[in-house]
């Protein structure tokens, strides 16, 4: 019964699989597999999905028969492609001196910790992404991050991590609570 349902979940994840790529067949038939639409499928694909990952750049290599490292770097050198899902909220926390100095990094390891984390990532379900900087030029106002469009000043790390929640929480559903 145990190996029933485990080949069950396979076919099912197969035909999500499938399902998932639906519409890069669509695209990959409409320039008839010319290797020269790859930059025209890999849009599609950014625009269905919002970025492009693995599975996407590797299926794309197999149907161009392409090499996958020529995908991979077409995909990473225009920056209109990402290869990551897209955060609700991105939150840069400035490392520069005079933000160091004020504890900076004792900020950022609280979100990275609070968050579970790394800087340069974004949290599983995409409400958060976190980014340093290397000062935004109003030192006088460290220690400093931004969340979007908010600026957040003289700070300190438990002020920081009531910001970020409250942020995430005004910001949206149930899913950012948990997040949150
Ligand atoms: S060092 Fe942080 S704002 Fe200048």
């Amino acid at each position: 019964m145990g190996v029933n349902t485990g080949v069950a979940d396979k076919i099912a994840t197969a035909s999500d699989l499938l399902e998932k790529l639906q519409p890069i067949d669509e695209a990959l038939r409409k320039c008839r597999y010319q290797q020269d639409a790859l930059i025209e499928v890999l849009h599609t694909a950014q625009k269905t999905y919002g970025y492009l990952d693995e599975v996407i750049l590797d299926y794309l290599s197999l149907q161009l028969r392409l090499p996958p490292s020529l995908v991979y770097g077409v995909a990473t050198f225009y920056n209109f492609f990402t290869l990551e899902p897209q955060a609700e909220q991105t939150c840069v926390v400035c490392l520069g001196t005079a933000c160091y100095i004020k504890n900076a990094a004792a900020i950022l390891a609280q979100i990275e910790k609070t968050f579970s984390l790394e800087t340069g990532k974004t949290t599983s379900g995409g409400k958060l992404r976190l980014l340093t900087t290397r000062c935004f030029g109003s030192c006088s106002l460290a220690p400093m991050l931004t969340i979007e469009d908010e600026v957040m000043t003289k700070l300190t790390p438990e002020a920081a991590i009531e910001a970020i929640r409250t942020k995430l929480l005004l910001s949206g559903d149930g899913k950012a609570r948990e997040e949150a």
